[in-house]
């Protein structure tokens, strides 16, 4: 959408009735017609827009899709999501959002798919990723910091997105499941990629991947014990845009705590008291090992404290963690 597209339309937003042809003349400097020709792009578009003869025009009605004009209104930060480039259809947000990055697009910018086509997950898996109804979002960070804290990023956005849930309704009981997985009864609603480049002292950047299953009703065979979606958790539909809006505008604040601490100590009361692991016996698979344990809290650098059968207490920087016993 071109600038002053964008700019009627964030105008038409503001106003609850009629804005006349007459005063978005005025006001962008253009012609009667080019604002038809405006109109015409935003209904191009898919929006509603009533025009009256005399009143001028009313916005009526929205897409619901992700794109940066209806996510815009709901942000309250200055930076994550001020830019947002939307695709309906990509192979993976993250493998467009690297290469913006690399290219030098700006910390905060944002890729929204519809849906991606070869979406990725962690250790190889792939995202299933069907349109219209999910939110497949990568962030572009540029953090600086020594590689070394990069993994605790993920935990980080898994907070501000269980803080994004529970705004949703007080009943939804959401768990965050170490290092990147947010649950509700067990079954998978959420899932964080983070890919970064950097040298050991310096990260040139890091691109935070989303997936959230949002309006979805039903999931392929396969994925029917495993996975749900708030559509299916709460039985209502949620707007999209609104949705990505409040996991931007969570993060960020998170996020400048973090570049100003020397590590996760500030949110550790948070991810534990909503943790799904806490207190529970587990094992957590790597690449060449599996170690059993009961799981004994998240240590400031974001590794999980297990409690292995002897006794002593070991930092688990990475891998897959299972519950052994009943999920909670
Ligand atoms: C996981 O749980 O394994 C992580 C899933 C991350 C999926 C998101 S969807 C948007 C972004 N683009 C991708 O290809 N993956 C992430």
């Amino acid at each position: 959408m071109n600038v002053v597209t964008a700019q009627i339309f964030n105008r038409l937003m503001t106003v609850p009735d009629f804005l006349s042809g007459e005063s978005l003349c005025h006001e962008f400097s253009i012609t009667r017609s080019a604002v038809w020709k405006h109109i015409g792009l935003l209904r191009s578009e898919g929006y509603q827009i009533d025009a009256v003869t005399g009143r001028g025009y009313r916005l009526s009605g929205m897409t619901g899709r992700p794109v940066e004009a209806e996510v815009l209104p709901f942000l309250t930060g200055n930076r994550f999501g001020r830019k947002i480039i939307y695709h309906p259809l990509t192979a993976s947000t993250n493998i467009l959002a690297k290469a913006m990055a690399v290219d030098g697009a700006p910390e905060g910018c944002v890729v929204v798919a519809d849906s991606q086509t070869g979406g990725r997950g962690r250790m190889g898996r792939i995202w299933v990723s069907p349109p219209g109804v999910n939110l497949y979002f990568s962030l572009i960070l540029r953090p600086g910091v020594p590689s070394i804290r990069v993994p605790q990023l993920t935990l980080l956005v898994a907070a501000a997105i269980h803080q994004a849930f529970s705004k949703l309704s007080s009943d939804l009981v959401a768990k965050i499941k170490w290092p990147n997985d947010i649950l509700v009864r067990g079954k998978k609603l959420c899932g964080v990629l983070c890919e970064m480049q950097s040298e050991p002292d310096f990260t040139h950047f890091v691109v935070v991947g989303i997936g959230i299953n949002v309006n979805q009703s039903e999931f392929p065979p396969l994925l029917q014990d495993s996975a749900t979606s708030l559509f299916l958790e709460r039985g209502e539909l949620l707007l999209r845009p609104e949705l990505l809006a409040s996991v931007l505008n969570h993060f960020e604040p998170l996020y400048d705590e973090w570049l100003l601490q020397e590590d996760l100590s500030f949110i550790l009361p948070y991810l534990e008291a909503h943790s799904l692991l806490q207190s529970k016996e587990v094992t957590v698979d790597q690449l060449k090992r599996s170690m059993n344990g009961t799981v004994r809290g998240i240590s400031c650098r974001g590794e999980l404290r297990l409690e292995n059968a002897e006794g002593e207490t070991v930092l688990v920087s990475s891998g897959e963690a299972h519950l052994r016993t009943s999920l909670s």
